[in-house]
């Protein structure tokens, strides 16, 4: 193999540290910097103006990808999404319309569950789209277009730099697809792509975290259970984290959408859990500060990723506040992606696991 681990003691500590580089790389191609605009070179068999639904199917983390790119295509297009993980979506064989669109997201490109979703897809008549970072895997040669994601091999099993990228990738055709639509003006159009370029130096910014992050994943690393919270674009990210979380240092971890909390992880909540909200200054902040009170009143160890503002907004009962930069709302599920994957990689450490293999996981999962 051509790469290594550069200064780093594990690839998924290199490949957390490559993401501003690789989410600009991805970047350069899906935009005209100059004209702060989307300009897609792949050509496209469908016109994004005339979709009335787009089916998302992925596996594991490129599936959290989906589920983010669905808030985006809904709110920025117009456009409603189903997004489903592949090993359910396959068997479901649900009814799709003539003349959709089908997106399939793999880093691998040969995961056999979303590559089995895919030929489902084509079978049905669907336009078959996919995001890709092997541009010579099954998944790329069986789509009819492919939207390549340009980080370079991934090596550690738990995925990083793949899913800013997937995210990179899915944003700019949420971009296209808005502008095609009608439901982004150029003004608009020009404001989320300056969002897009601004991202690799707050992700730079965001990374500068991580000595607070080794104190907080000495706490980590002593629980027995860790909640997740986040609400939007952010209660994929919460699930994110807590997969990150269970997949490297073994420890169980869920991640739920904020408002469910009362409707049962409450139960769990003791002074022995920590509770990982992520919450970003944005229009839905002051839900998910409600829901963070009804931690602490619980005893619960908040641990609260969110920015400048949203650090100036919270009270008391927050035992740590992980401040990130403030950013475009559009862009910031992708920024808050850091902290949570540096907090899982810092917490298997101390565990002392094999981060970059961890047990009974594979790359890719090509079995059924
Ligand atoms: C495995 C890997 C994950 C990955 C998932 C989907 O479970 O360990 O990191 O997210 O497969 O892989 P794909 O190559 O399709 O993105």
């Amino acid at each position: 193999l051509l790469v290594d681990k550069g200064n780093h003691r594990h690839f998924m500590a290199k490949e957390i540290y490559e993401q501003p580089e690789t989410i600009s790389h991805t970047l350069s191609h899906y935009v005209d910097m100059g004209n702060e605009a989307v300009a897609l070179r792949e050509a496209l068999p469908f016109d994004f103006a005339d979709l009335s639904r787009l089916t998302i199917s992925a596996c594991g983390t490129a599936s959290f990808a989906g589920a983010i790119a669905k808030y985006w295509f809904e709110r920025h297009a117009r456009l409603p999404v189903d997004v489903d993980v592949a090993s359910e979506f396959r068997y479901r064989e649900p009814p799709l319309e003539k003349g959709g669109l089908s997106l399939f997201i793999s880093q691998s490109g040969e995961t056999a569950d979303t590559l089995a979703a895919l030929r489902y897809c084509a079978g049905q008549g669907q336009y078959v789209a996919s995001i890709v970072n092997v541009a010579e895997s099954t998944i790329a040669r069986e789509s009819q277009v492919v939207f390549p994601t340009l980080c370079g091999p991934e090596i550690g099993v738990a995925s990083t730099k793949a899913l800013t990228a997937q995210l990179t990738a899915l944003a700019s055709l949420v971009i296209a697809a808005g502008v095609a639509r009608g439901t982004l003006d150029r003004t608009r159009e020009a404001e989320l792509v300056r969002a897009l370029v601004a991202l690799p130096s707050a992700v730079s910014a965001a990374l500068g975290t991580e000595s607070q992050i080794v104190e907080i994943s000495r706490r980590l690393s002593k629980a027995r259970d860790v909640l997740y919270l986040g609400r939007g674009p952010m209660f994929p990210v919460a699930m994110e984290g807590a997969l990150k979380l269970k997949e490297i240092s073994y420890i169980h971890a869920e991640g739920y959408a904020a408002g469910e909390l009362k409707h049962g992880p409450i139960a769990l909540v003791d002074e022995a859990m920590p509770v990982i909200v992520v919450a970003p200054s944005d229009e839905l902040m002051e839900k998910t500060l409600s829901n963070m009170q009804e931690v602490a009143a619980r005893g619960g160890q908040i641990i609260l990723i969110t920015d400048e503002d949203g650090a100036r907004a919270v009270g008391e009962g927050v035992a740590e506040t992980i401040v990130i930069p403030k950013v475009e709302s559009f862009v910031a599920p992708i920024l808050a992606m850091i902290p949570v994957q540096l907090l899982a990689y810092h917490t298997a450490v101390m565990m002392g696991t094999d981060v970059d293999q961890p047990r009974n996981l594979a790359k890719s999962v090509t079995v059924e």
